[in-house]
């Protein structure tokens, strides 16, 4: 397949959304173990990364482990954890030189001391980095990440902080872990299922839906720019009539 150009930068997303999904599949049809998927989803995250920053893509969030995900067998999530370790590390370096802030959302405190060490380091070494904002949401669930927000804004109320009457969409916003970023425009979901997953929901209220077959380690920068020229196409309304948009 020819690689799609994007030539008009005015329609890129300025935040992508990707569900990874498909790596335990992608293996089992090579009858191998699940582990090996996800070791080459780790390619696919390096070549996404690298794609979304080179088209100027701002913010790109990638759900690399739900807080469903603890309940798979404790080999793999011990794996995958052991993947997350060896990849930040190995990047860190790279997401200097590119200009790349990590971000991490999620509930931190579940996961070992030794990524949470090493995911601190890289979100502190990469701070001042301001030409994209990588997201990897980590033992995150939406309507966990949404309570939690809600009892810090109710919190607020019963101090007298804030008024409830007050509260409005954006300062929920800024109480998730999202907080100060762009809601996605783009929401991928690879792997063939057509789910949201749990994965924010709050945020991808008005993002343009993009489902795919291909699993994820099969998913490089080809599918990226496809999916990115496909939301290009796309006239977003946003409540309003076509032609009300076309006079504006
Ligand atoms: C879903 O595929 C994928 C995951 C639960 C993990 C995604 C992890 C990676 C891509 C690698 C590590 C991440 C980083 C950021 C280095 P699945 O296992 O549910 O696939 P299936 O639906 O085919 O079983």
């Amino acid at each position: 397949m020819g690689d799609t150009v994007i030539s008009d930068t005015s329609t890129l997303p300025v935040h992508i959304a990707i569900v990874m999904d498909g790596n335990g599949r992608w293996a089992e049809e090579r009858n191998q173990p699940r582990l090996f998927g996800h070791k080459a989803g780790v390619k696919s995250v390096r070549t996404v990364v690298e794609t979304a920053r080179e088209i100027g893509i701002q913010h790109l969030t990638l759900y690399a482990f739900s807080t469903e995900n603890w309940k798979r067998p404790s080999l793999e999530v011990k794996g995958l954890m052991s993947l997350l370790d060896s990849y930040l590390k190995s990047e860190q370096k790279t997401m200097l030189k590119n200009d790349i802030r990590l971000q991490c959302l999620g509930q931190l405190n579940r996961l070992p001391p030794q990524v949470r060490k090493t995911l601190t380091r890289v979100i502190s070494a990469t701070a001042q980095c301001t030409a994209m904002t990588l997201n990897l949401a980590l033992s995150y669930g939406s309507r966990n990440e949404i309570i939690r927000a809600v009892r810090e804004v109710s919190g607020k109320c019963m101090t007298g902080e804030l008024a409830p009457d007050d509260l409005n969409e954006e300062i929920l916003s800024n109480h998730l872990y999202t907080a100060g970023q762009p809601d996605p425009e783009l929401f991928i979901r690879t792997g063939g299922e057509r789910r949201l997953s749990n994965f924010l929901l709050w945020q991808v209220s008005y993002a343009e839906l993009y489902f795919t077959d291909v699993k994820w380690p099969d998913f490089g920068r080809a599918e990226l720019l496809e999916a990115v020229a496909d939301f290009g196409a796309r006239q977003r309304r946003f409540g309003k009539t076509g032609s009300q948009l076309s006079q504006e």
